[in-house]
């Protein structure tokens, strides 16, 4: 089954740099209608929203601040590209750290797993069709 990505409003976590941002120019160039970028670095995810916006369109990219680990600011997040964009159709949860010292373990699943499940108890807007 074929699946086209013509179109369509993705939210990609951890996007401001690394396989997030990857992802992010990997859509664009399959003529995604608009990308909600969410990070918690800023400087790194305004730098790419405007690289982006400067190369496509003015509305293409939006990138919104945010601890994908942090419920509360995810909420916050949500509201944002609720208002901007009002619905999405796909979410690419890549947001993550990797370490392996004993104390960074319980960080780890917060940020790589729990988010996930936020993400998907917060009820984002979806498409009506
Ligand atoms: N690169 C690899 O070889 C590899 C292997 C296995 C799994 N992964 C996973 O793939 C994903 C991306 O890896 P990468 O190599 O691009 O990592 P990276 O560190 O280069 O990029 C991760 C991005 O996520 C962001 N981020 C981290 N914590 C966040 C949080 N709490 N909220 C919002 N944003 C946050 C960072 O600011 C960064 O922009 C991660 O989940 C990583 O664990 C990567």
């Amino acid at each position: 089954m074929s699946y086209s990505l013509n179109g369509k409003i993705v939210l990609v976590t951890g996007a401001a740099s690394g396989i997030g941002a990857s992802v992010v120019k990997f859509l664009l160039h399959e003529n995604v209608q608009r990308i909600a970028m969410l990070d918690v670095s800023e400087e790194a995810g305004k730098a790419l929203q405007n690289e982006l916006n400067s190369k496509y369109n003015n509305n293409k990219v939006i990138f919104v601040k945010c601890d994908v680990a942090d419920k509360e600011n995810l909420l916050q997040a949500y509201k944002v590209i609720n208002d901007e964009i009002g619905y999405i159709d796909l979410v690419i949860n890549n947001a993550g750290i990797l370490g392996d010292s004993p104390n960074s373990y319980m960080t780890e699943i917060n940020i790589n797993l729990e988010d996930a499940l936020k993400l998907r108890s917060a009820k984002l807007p979806y498409p009506k069709n």
